[in-house]
C-alpha cells in the first residue's frame, strides 16, 4: 500500500537558514525506498503554537496519512515538540514511542533523553522523532514494519483483519 507522509521538522536554527535540515531530506529518501510518498515537508521553529497549528492543519487536509515530526524531543528549554503533540492528538499510541525508545536504547543511552510521542488525530498518526539525521532514521526503521498496518487501521480498511 502506497502510505502518504508529512515530514516537519522543527528546528529553530533550520527554520532561520542557520543550519541546513538534513534529517527531512534523509527521512524522506527513506520514504520513498518504501516506495511510499511524502506529500508534505516544512521547517518550523520550535513554537508550539505554530507546531500545533501545522499538524491540525495537515490532518485537517486528509493529504496525509502519517505526519512524522523531527527535533525537540529533548531535554532542553525549546524542546517542546511532545507538548504540542500531546495538544492535538486525540488518542495516544504509547507502543510506537516505547518500542523506539527500546531499540534506540540498544544503540545509545542517550536514547533516555528523548520525550518523544505518538498518537492518532482523525485517521492520522503523528510520530515524534529526534533531531539529528541518524536518530531520526533509526527511529523511523523502528516503525517502518507495522505503519502499512496501523494506516490500515486508522483507514477502516476491511482487508486490515487480513494481515493479523
Ligand atoms: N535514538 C537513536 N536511535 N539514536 C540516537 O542517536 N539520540 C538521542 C535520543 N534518541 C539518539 C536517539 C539524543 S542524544 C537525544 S538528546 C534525544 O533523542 C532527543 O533528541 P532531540 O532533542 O533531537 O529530539
Amino acid at each position: 500500500m502506497s502510505i502518504r507522509f508529512g515530514i516537519l521538522t522543527l528546528s529553530d536554527r533550520s527554520a532561520k537558514g542557520e543550519r541546513a535540515d538534513e534529517s527531512g531530506p534523509a527521512l524522506a529518501k527513506l520514504i520513498y525506498a518504501q516506495a511510499w510518498r511524502v506529500v508534505k515537508q516544512a521547517i518550523l521553529p520550535d513554537d508550539q503554537p505554530n507546531i500545533r497549528a501545522a499538524l491540525i492543519e495537515w490532518e485537517a487536509s486528509g493529504e496525509v496519512d502519517v505526519i512524522l515530526t523531527t527535533g525537540g524531543t529533548g531535554f532542553a528549554a525549546r524542546d517542546i515538540t511532545p507538548e504540542a503533540t500531546r495538544a492535538v492528538i486525540q488518542r495516544e499510541a504509547p507502543g510506537l514511542a516505547e518500542t523506539m525508545r527500546t531499540e534506540s536504547l540498544k544503540k545509545t543511552p542517550h536514547a533516555m533523553l528523548s520525550r518523544a510521542v505518538a498518537g492518532i488525530r482523525g485517521c492520522v498518526l503523528i510520530v515524534n522523532l529526534p533531531g539529528s539525521p541518524k536518530a531520526a532514521l533509526e527511529n523511523l526503521q523502528t516503525i517502518i514494519p507495522v505503519l502499512p498496518h496501523a494506516v490500515q487501521l486508522l483507514q477502516g480498511d476491511p482487508k486490515s483483519e487480513d494481515s493479523h
